[in-house]
């Protein structure tokens, strides 16, 4: 199904547009270059789109009305499908805060909600002390370092997903080295309303 907005469309990501491939490719290494410690270099971020289109994933893509690829996301299923990971979601630099990231993860959310997911998670690493669970003894009291979350600086993407309704269910401490963890956030899916 394709998901139209006022200047591009949201649609599935297939092995047919090879040039959607390679720019989903490129705007993955461009967002996480430097950042981070995946996707390096081209070749991990086109490896990461081709895994992408297994059969049993999610993979849709922001496209304008000249074929430019302006975002991509895809979800991954577990726990028999009530479970989704969004994995992973960017949108490219110059089309930032103008709603794109957030149309990208509900239109997700529509398709779960009618598989029947129940449940909404990420994991977004804090590698370069951009929030408060950076650089500090998580094992000491964890569910107080959660409640004390806070961002200090940089571009960790945490307000995003609290502007969607996703809340921090957990941390991996040292997940990227000594004082470099990652962070949980989970969000319920819903298909019209309440559905527990
Ligand atoms: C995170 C990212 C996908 C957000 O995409 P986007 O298109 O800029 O986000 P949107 O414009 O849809 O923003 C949605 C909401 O989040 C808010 N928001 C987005 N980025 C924000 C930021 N850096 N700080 C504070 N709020 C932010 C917007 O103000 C907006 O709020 P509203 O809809 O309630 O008015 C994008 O910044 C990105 O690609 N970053 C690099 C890659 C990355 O970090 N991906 C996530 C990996 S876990």
């Amino acid at each position: 199904m394709e998901e139209y907005h006022m200047d591009y469309r949201i649609m599935d990501l297939t092995r047919e547009r090879p040039e959607w491939i390679e720019q989903a490719a490129v705007l993955l290494h461009d967002a996480f270059h430097g950042r981070t410690e995946s996707w390096q270099d081209l070749d991990s971020a086109r490896r990461e789109v081709m895994e992408s289109l297994a059969p049993e994933r999610i993979s849709r893509v922001a496209v304008d009305a000249r074929g430019k690829v302006l975002g991509w996301i895809g979800g991954m299923p577990s726990y028999r499908g009530r479970v989704w990971e969004l994995h992973p979601l960017v949108v490219a630099v110059d089309q930032r805060r103008r709603g794109i990231g957030r149309a990208l993860v509900e239109d997700l959310e529509r398709i779960l909600a009618e598989r029947g997911a129940r449940t909404l998670w990420l994991g977004s690493d804090d590698e370069n002390g951009e929030t408060s669970l950076s650089a500090a003894d998580l094992y000491a009291d964890i569910p107080e370092a959660i409640r004390a979350f806070r961002k200090i600086g940089g571009e960790h993407p945490c307000e995003f997903y609290f502007r969607l309704g996703f809340r921090i269910t957990g941390v991996l401490p040292d997940a990227n080295g000594p004082g470099k963890p990652d962070i949980f956030f989970a969000k319920r899916v819903r298909k019209g309303g309440w559905n527990f």
